[in-house]
């Protein structure tokens, strides 16, 4: 059973969809079950903020990982450092350790060897959403700090259209697109989970052409 979070986002639903067409058994956290769609009748749903304990605990429970995709919206102000701190104290105390999550591109860890390009445009994104590089920075070292097996995937800007299948993932090094389809992230996020990729490590991922093609509308 894998415990979803941001299940209604828009990287989300295909990673819930993906899951389940893995024929993986689902459980969703949403604050709003009805966003699910389609899939709302085939996964389990605990409705809850990602940020309470109880509907954590209650998400966790029985499962063998957490993948999450959530991420500040609109009007709630920031919410990943405490969302990982709440999530590794629930996922510690049932005995879940496997972790599979999402961040941005712009943070940086240690031995990373970014392109040029790649560091300007990171220490731009520090530099211009400081609070928010800070929360996703704060959300990495709550991983590191953590006994937990945990892999925060470190994407481009986003996009949607359906899946190229073509992702190029890498522990340090800039991928050859600053772009990426949500559609394949979802992809690429049950690949890690799966495969037991990246453990403890924070891969920058990115479309495999530098061209993926005109923004869909
Ligand atoms: N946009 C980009 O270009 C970009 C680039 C790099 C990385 N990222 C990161 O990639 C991830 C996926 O991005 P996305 O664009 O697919 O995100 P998104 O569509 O904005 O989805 C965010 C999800 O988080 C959920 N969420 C937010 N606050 C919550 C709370 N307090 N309790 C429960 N659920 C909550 C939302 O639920 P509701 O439906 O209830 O609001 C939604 O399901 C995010 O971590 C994002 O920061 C994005």
């Amino acid at each position: 059973m894998v415990a979803v979070l941001g299940g209604t986002g828009r990287t989300g639903r295909p990673l819930v969809a993906e899951l389940l067409r893995r024929r993986h058994k689902v459980v969703v956290l949403a604050r709003d079950p009805a966003k699910l769609g389609m899939v709302r009748d085939e996964v389990q749903v605990i409705t809850g903020d990602s940020r309470d304990e109880a509907a954590l605990t209650e998400l966790v429970s029985g499962t063998d990982a957490v993948v999450s995709t959530l991420g500040p919206v609109r009007g709630q102000g920031l919410i990943n450092q405490d969302a990982a701190k709440a999530l590794i104290f629930v996922m510690r105390r049932a005995g879940v350790r496997r972790y599979v999550g999402v961040t941005g591109a712009g943070i940086d860890v240690p031995g990373d060897q970014k392109a040029i390009f790649d560091k300007v445009l990171s220490n731009l994104i520090q530099f211009v959403s400081r609070k928010a590089a800070m929360d996703r920075t704060a959300e990495y070292q709550e991983w590191v700090d953590s006994d937990l097996e945990w892999t925060l995937v470190r994407a481009p800007r986003l996009r949607d259209g359906p899946p190229t299948h073509a992702v190029e993932p890498d522990a340090h090094r800039s991928a050859p697109s600053p772009f990426l389809r949500r559609s394949d992230l979802a992809e690429f996020l049950v690949d890690v989970l799966e495969q037991g990729l990246y453990v403890r490590q924070a891969p920058l991922v990115g479309a495999k052409a530098v061209s993926d093609g005109p923004v869909p509308k």
